[in-house]
């Protein structure tokens, strides 16, 4: 079984990707690296350790990372993130407090390690801006021959942004960080707004985890309809997958379609944060970046839906 780290800015769909994680059988999830975003990096770490804690999963240790990106100095909350994630970015839902404690150990240091003991037996999914896995690999250079696939939830091809016309959250937080991995030469997937938007949840799914009866089963149903109401597109009836989506292309590609591409970001101007195919290398061979075009969304929601229940059942 493949080993797993995440890195989250925990997030309510951060939330649902750590729940679909804990409970697939393709991986062992060893680690959660915490990054800012949706809410500053010690609430989001403190939300993951509670969000595992509920799930049964304790065993899994949350580290603390980046707490801004590349290239400022602080980073200030975006208003948006705190309508769409609530307050305390977990839908405003009273978690109980962990009783494990975040790690003293350093995200990054983590993420080094990991990849040094894993090599290509390591899967990493991050689902908010790229910094922590942008430092790991600028103070290790060598991990780069050697880290396992990265699958990220970020950016927007062929379809609009969802915060310019141009740009996805988590790329516009630190597009100097999406860009060096970007042009690094792993093996990314970009599992960008082009898919998640495509695969939704819906009330009629957060009444099935209700009926589970259990604290896991309500506390996710009350972020998830939280989350609903803060898509109006939908007439606040369904929100996008856009976290657990990434997790499950990690697990299942054979859902997606990819199209291998050589990819940049622009990090100046109007089309600041905007995920697009890299002019310089447009003779270059062998592209090892693969950008999700398509999905079978109905796959991907029925296998999410029945996997958290199956969760929620087992859990408190
Ligand atoms: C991304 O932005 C965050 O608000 C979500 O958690 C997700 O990772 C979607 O653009
Ligand atoms: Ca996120």
């Amino acid at each position: 079984m493949k080993k797993l780290i995440l890195d989250l800015d925990t997030g309510i769909d951060d939330s649902m990707a750590l729940a679909y994680a804990v409970e697939s059988s393709d991986f062992e999830l060893i680690g959660v690296t915490g990054t800012y975003g949706n809410v500053y990096t010690e609430v989001g770490a403190q939300n993951a350790l509670n969000v595992l804690q509920v799930l049964g999963h304790s065993d899994v240790p949350v580290y603390c990372g980046a707490k801004h990106s590349l290239h400022t100095e602080r980073y200030l909350r975006h208003e948006i993130s705190a309508k769409i994630h609530g307050e305390n970015g977990v839908g405003d839902v009273d978690l109980p407090m962990a009783s494990r404690p975040i790690e003293e150990k350093k995200a990054v240091d983590f993420l080094i390690w990991a990849i040094t003991k894993y090599r290509q037996d390591l899967v990493i999914v991050a689902t908010g801006p790229l910094t922590n896995l942008a430092l790991a690999l600028k103070q290790a250079p060598l991990l780069k021959e050697i880290i396992g696939p990265v699958v990220i939830m970020g950016g927007a091809l062929t379809v609009p942004g969802n915060v310019s016309p141009y740009a996805e959250a988590n790329i516009s937080k630190d597009p100097h960080a999406a860009k060096f991995l970007f042009e690094s030469g792993i093996d990314l997937t970009m599992v960008g707004l082009d898919v998640t938007e495509r695969s939704q949840l819906t009330k009629q799914d957060t009444q099935t985890w209700r009926q589970v009866q259990t604290m896991s089963g309500r506390v996710f149903a009350d972020m998830v309809d939280y989350y609903i109401a803060q898509h109006p597109h939908s007439g606040a009836t369904a929100s996008y997958l856009h976290d657990p989506s990434a997790v499950i292309c990690a697990a299942h590609p054979e859902w997606f379609t990819m199209l291998p591409m050589h990819m940049t970001v622009i990090t100046e101007g109007e089309g600041t944060g905007r995920t697009i195919g890299d002019p310089a290398k447009l003779r270059t061979p062998e592209p090892r970046v693969k950008v999700c075009v398509g999905v079978d969304s109905e796959k991907v929601e029925r296998h999410f839906v029945e996997t958290l229940t199956a969760l929620f059942r087992k859990a408190i």
